[in-house]
């Protein structure tokens, strides 16, 4: 092994560090996704890989970290969900619990543990916390006044109401929250409050209610927000924060009259449950205690011993549960507080916010169908580890730390083909090419002899680089940390192609091979590429694991390599040993691929072979083919007024009608009789499709057909405009 550079050098060249005390451990959280639905890839870029990466680098710093997540099941956001897709909230939270599950480890998410929080160790937990809260008199008890639906009879939880936004006036607001503008709610601010369940507007009936009482505690959350953490914590945070402690802090119910949840442990508190807001980030707690039950550890030192260093990953409509109401439930109940809370804006996609309802986003599992794997479990051909590795770089490189930034397919081609392949993996290849062509496929000495500006430069680029992506690290900026190990294996190519080995092979030969002095030049330039490629595998292994893996194999290293601590280290590879040949770590990603996503995103068909839709295919009224616009142009559909109504003898379903569509009046034989009376049906306004070839039924000739609409019961019900309008208006 040849010493390239002396510590004392090493030192000199590479910036200070500041030596801040580490934390004994850690335990980092993902927030507990709400387990009505799939998640896509704004959550993931927000709260999950972020803190994989974090944890990632954490281990391979050998520290000592417990990374928990699991899905969160309880709420409104389950029996809104179940009542939507016909089933019970039961089965929604398996069904998701084990999607979302599934798609994290395909992701690879190395949670320690992903628990869910309708395990019985969960309700135990968080009601536990309650009952110590509520013991020592933390928690005020409250009869307020809340909205009711007398036609449901049920008090009606903060989703159940929709209205008017006070603060931008969209009319989709909801008690709890303006899916629009984002602002958190109440539902006595909503301007005409009207109740999902019935559609009726909601009285006011008394309940009563425990509260947690947040303004008692502003001195406490001005100090350690405010001041403490003002410049440790990303401003994003802590101005959200301050806003809120400036808007001044209101008490907040932490129980609801719901029955889906933990249910409130005091007496006489039937049909009580803990506000999902208050057990959700108990959850971490209860996974932690899971996690040390499975492995034998004790999980009290995690969340009571302040040398443990908590660190929550959540997106911004997180933030104020995170960073005001839960440490107010930490402190209240004896547990250490988090160390920093690097909150992520929101990722647009092409243009536009994600959204669920209008089905513009990319769920994970979409990325997973049509990248990574197969049906059937097995990695697909161009996929796998490396497709994986492909999203985490672009996520990562548009992470949106400070800002809300945007995924486009563009984008995600740029960054594949023009970085990870233009530059990583044709740094990499090209080295492991040259040194299987110039120096027999095995590590080559480095002359210390030899060495000049261009290998001392690089050599600096090396370990300069360790600590500017640690720091970045230390301080969640992963964009800049990737930025900086893309800029060193650009730096990588930069020196091969100032060095040019394959040149000096040809041009000082000797009877076709190079001469010693040009050999000992085309060893040292190859020794250290090969040394770089192996920083680069420390360096970038918790952002793309798959890639460094790979490089491992290539570079015949065992794991232990990624150690962290050998980032920086030009004598990672030993001289004289053989190595294997180059793989390919990254494919292109052809125009075809991101056209053919980009039509799939606006045709607002996501999700083609997706196993997860095909359990829930029952539940979907059967779809038809997809039509072209001009198959649909060729029907005629025409607004017109029945005039008359009668029944047809010897068919119970059917009424003979007299429909004017103002420039004529057609007969039309509709099978209605079983749901409307003659009589009651005169003057409705319908729609019709006024070219459908004539039909007889019942020896009476039909001239059209009217729409109706059939509900889950089988009621049928007519389509027609919301107000009145001119007979004989088209419909398109
Ligand atoms: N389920 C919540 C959401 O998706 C997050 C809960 S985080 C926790 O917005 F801390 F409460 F667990
Ligand atoms: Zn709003």
């Amino acid at each position: 092994m040849i010493l390239i550079q002396s510590k004392e050098e090493c030192k000199k060249n590479s910036t200070p560090t500041i030596k801040m005390k580490q934390p004994k451990r850690y335990l980092i959280t993902s927030a507990l996704p709400y387990a009505n639905g799939l998640k896509h890839i704004g959550h993931l870029a927000g709260a999950y890989l972020p803190a994989d990466t974090y944890v990632r680098y954490l281990r391979a710093k050998k520290r000592d970290v417990v990374f928990v997540c699991g899905s969160d099941e309880h709420g409104t956001a389950i029996p809104i969900q179940a009542k939507k897709e016909g089933t019970t909230p039961k089965a929604i939270i398996d069904k998701y619990h084990e999607a979302m599950k599934q798609d994290f480890k395909d992701l690879a998410m190395s949670f320690d543990i992903y628990h869910r929080t309708s395990e019985p160790l969960h309700h135990e937990t968080a009601q536990e916390f309650f009952t110590q809260l509520n013991d020592r008199g933390e928690l005020e008890i409250k009869e307020t006044e809340q909205y009711f639906d007398e036609e449901a009879q049920t008090f009606l939880a903060d989703r159940y109401i929709k209205g008017t936004c006070p603060n931008c006036g969209s009319d989709r607001a909801f008690g709890d929250q303006c899916e629009n503008c984002g602002r958190t709610l109440s539902p006595d601010e909503l301007i005409n409050p009207v109740s999902t369940l019935s559609g009726k507007t909601p009285v006011k009936k008394k309940t009563s209610h425990w509260y947690l009482p947040l303004g008692k505690h502003e001195a406490f959350l001005r100090d350690w927000i405010l001041t403490e953490h003002k410049n440790d914590w990303r401003s994003t945070v802590v101005g959200q924060c301050k806003s809120w402690i400036e808007g001044g802090l209101q008490s907040r119910a932490v129980t609801r009259d719901l029955d889906w949840g933990v249910k409130v442990p005091v007496k006489n508190a039937e049909g009580k449950v803990l506000y999902v807001w208050f057990d959700a980030p108990i959850g971490y707690i209860s996974a932690t205690r899971q996690w040390a039950l499975d492995k034998g550890k004790a999980w009290e030192p995690y969340w009571n011993d302040k040398e443990t260093k908590l660190v929550h990953f959540i997106g911004k409509d997180n933030i104020v549960f995170h960073c005001i109401i839960f440490p107010v439930m930490l402190k209240l109940h004896g547990n250490i507080l988090p160390g920093n809370v690097p909150a992520n804006e929101f990722l647009n996609l092409e243009g536009d916010k994600m959204s669920t309802s209008r089905n513009w986003k990319l769920e994970m599992r979409d990325y997973i169908n049509d990248f990574v794997k197969n049906p059937d479990g097995t990695d697909k051909e161009n996929g796998g580890g490396q497709c994986v590795d492909m999203l985490r770089y672009y996520l990562t490189q548009i992470a949106p730390e400070t800002k809300d930034s945007e995924f486009t397919w563009k984008g995600f081609q740029d960054a594949v083909n023009s970085e990870l392949v233009a530059i990583f993996g044709n740094f990499v290849n090209r080295t492991f090419v040259l040194m299987h062509k110039l120096c027999n496929g095995k590590v080559p000495p480095f002359h210390n002899d030899l060495i000049d500006d261009k290998d001392k430069e690089l050599i600096t680029k090396i370990t300069v680089a360790k600590e500017t992506i640690t720091a970045s690290l230390e301080a969640y900026r992963f964009r800049d940390a990737l930025f900086e190990i893309m800029d060193l294996a650009r730096a990588g190519n930069k020196y091969m192609q100032e060095k040019e080995p394959w040149i000096v092979a040809r041009q000082a030969t000797k009877e076709g091979i190079p001469t010693p002095e040009a050999q000992d030049q085309i060893d040292n330039c190859l020794h250290l590429c090969l040394q770089l490629c192996a920083n680069l595998a420390i360096l970038v292994n918790p952002f793309l694991p798959f890639t460094a893996k790979k490089l491992c194999h290539m570079l015949k290293v065992v794991d232990k390599m990624l150690d962290w601590e050998n980032a920086g280290s030009l004598k990672l590879l030993s001289v004289g040993y053989s190595l294997r040949a180059p793989e390919l770590l990254f494919r292109k990603i052809e125009d075809a691929e991101i056209t053919a996503q980009v039509e799939k995103l606006k045709s607002g068909l996501v999700k083609p072979n997706d196993q997860f839709t095909k359990q829930n295919t029952e539940m979907k009224p059967e779809q038809k083919p997809v039509i072209q616009f001009d198959d649909f142009a060729k029907i005629d559909l025409t607004t017109g007024t029945i005039i008359a109504a009668e029944k047809v003898e010897k068919a119970d379903k059917l009424l003979k009608l007299q429909v004017d569509l103002g420039f004529e009046t057609r007969t039309i034989v509709s099978g209605i009789a079983l749901h409307y009376q003659p009589e009651d049906i005169i003057g409705k306004q319908v729609t019709v499709v006024t070219n459908l070839a004539p039909r007889k039924m019942r020896g009476i000739e039909s001239n059209g057909m009217i729409l109706m609409a059939e509900d889950q019961s089988g009621k049928l019900h007519f389509i027609n405009p919301e107000t009145l309008i001119d007979k004989g208006s088209k419909v398109s």
